[in-house]
């Protein structure tokens, strides 16, 4: 099939490559010239496992093009797919203004019948909007040709994005259109091999579909971290509750991991928005925004346990503190909400500077902070521990799960580890001499006031 995808960011262009993969023709378009430009000689902007090897596969054989010319996008395909950024308005609110300017865009153009699929993730209601939108403009052309509108909501996780995409775990389509339906069967079909996965109902479900489903994963991370706050207070060990939990087939092991909060480019902004989506039906979503606001608290852990060992903020004027992981999450350069973010800029505030290093948001973190006078990049992980006084890790890298100790110790100015990730065995380092700080386990400090107390 001949196929349009409006953006080319995770959504787009992972989707362009797959679709291309299995052997669909597809053009992706984006308003963004450095970027296509680079598509076009095979440099990505974002970092993704497999993605390049797939973009450049896909382009040499002649199935995946890019291009900067909306009219030359909507004439090639018979699915136009939407896939542009949808970010947090100034009220939480979804801004719908790039996704209303692709469609508005496809029916400027569009000549002959076209399926419009809406990848982005949408408030309830877009389809009809986008519905609108596409009907106005064709009135104003005078011209009528059909078209339908679909909701197609990616799941996709960043880092792991190629392999979900071509091997889903669900296809949720919305639209109660016959045609489009059958048009996106033989799409998807080439990913149902195996066994159906497509899920079809109407575009308002699988919109709120996506924001449920995004809503349930951040709610999870919030309820372990919740409990982690506790375990610290109660002198229990977050990692024992998780397994104890997690046997519970009702609950699971998946994502209920403790952690200095989560980030990224979807989870924040889609809680926020289905917040706002909540008040605007009059209905108040307390559950949500408890999620969203032990999200916030929980991405200033990292540094309140720091300036607590320091003994107050004012303490860490001057200090140097090394980061392992800039990364909203490991596998990918997205630097978005990242709780690394939350981190370093406290720490400037309080007259710290920073020595970080990350496997692949290096260049990411260049682009976002510049020639910061607090930051300094280094090439690998135990250069950013020269002269440091403490560590703070924030991303879960496989790299930083079993690091040389005593290389480490010999870099830094002190032994302190501040851990977002509960890399390490809390024992084992308190044993070989390191101040080890995690989410969810008892402090060093109250540990060894357990321990006083029992002995008297
Ligand atoms: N990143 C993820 O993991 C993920 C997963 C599932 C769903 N989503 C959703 O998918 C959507 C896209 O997310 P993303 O992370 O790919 O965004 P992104 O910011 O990485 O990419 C968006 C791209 O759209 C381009 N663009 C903007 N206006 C355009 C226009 N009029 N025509 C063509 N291109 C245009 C931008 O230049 C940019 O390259 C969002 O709604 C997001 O919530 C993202």
């Amino acid at each position: 099939m001949n196929i349009s995808i409006f953006g080319t960011g995770y959504v787009g262009l992972v989707s362009g490559a797959c679709l291309a993969e299995v052997g669909h023709n597809v053009v992706c378009m984006d308003v963004d010239p450095v970027k296509i430009e680079k598509l076009k000689t095979g440099i990505l902007s974002i970092w993704e496992p497999g993605l390049e090897a797939l973009v450049e596969h896909n382009v040499m054989e002649g199935r995946l093009r890019f291009t900067t010319d909306a009219a030359h996008a909507v004439q090639h395909g018979q699915v136009q797919f939407i896939a542009v950024g949808t970010p947090s308005d100034e009220d939480g609110s979804a801004d719908l203004q790039y996704v209303l300017a692709v469609a508005e865009s496809i029916a400027r153009h569009m000549q002959d019948y076209k399926v419009i699929v809406n990848k982005s993730t949408v408030p309830v209601g877009t389809a009809d909007k986008a519905q609108a939108r596409v009907a106005q403009v064709l009135a104003e052309r005078g011209v009528k040709i059909l078209f339908d509108i679909v909701s197609n909501p990616e799941f996709l996780k960043e880092g792991a994005a190629v392999n979900d995409f071509l091997k889903p775990e669900r296809i949720i389509v919305g639209t109660e259109s016959e045609r489009a339906q059958t048009l996106m069967r033989e799409l998807y079909e080439p990913f149902n091999r195996n066994h159906e996965r497509t899920i079809f109902m109407d575009a308002r479900s699988a919109e709120l579909t996506k924001y449920a489903a995004n809503a349930m994963l951040a709610t999870k991370i919030s309820f372990i971290n919740e409990m982690a706050n506790l375990a610290e207070r109660l002198g229990a060990d977050i990692e024992e509750v998780r397994k104890g939990i997690g046997a519970d087939s009702r609950i699971g092991y998946h994502f209920i991991y403790p952690g200095c909060g989560y980030g990224g480019s979807c989870f924040p902004k889609d809680v926020k928005a289905l917040v706002h989506t909540a008040q605007q039906v009059g209905y108040d979503a307390q559950l949500l925004q408890a999620v969203e606001a032990i999200n916030d608290i929980q991405k200033t852990t990292l540094f309140t346990k720091l300036a607590a060992h320091f003994g107050g903020e004012a303490q860490l004027v001057g200090k140097t503190i090394a980061v392992w992981g800039l990364a909203f999450k490991p596998n990918t350069n997205d630097m978005r909400e990242a709780p690394s973010c939350t981190l370093m800029e406290a720490l400037w505030q309080s007259g710290a500077i920073v020595q970080a290093y990350d496997p692949v948001a290096m260049e990411e973190a260049g682009r976002i902070y510049g020639k910061h006078a607090g930051l300094t990049l280094c090439g690998d992980k135990y250069s950013a521990l020269q002269g440091a006084d403490a560590l703070a890790i924030c991303t879960e890298w496989q790299q930083f799960r079993a690091p040389d100790f005593a290389e480490m110790a010999t870099n830094m100015r002190s032994k302190v580890i501040v851990d977002g990730r509960n890399l390490y065995q809390p024992q084992k380092l308190q044993a070989e001499g390191w101040i080890y700080f995690s989410v969810g386990r008892t402090a060093p400090s109250s540990a060894t006031t357990h321990r006083m107390v029992e002995s008297s």
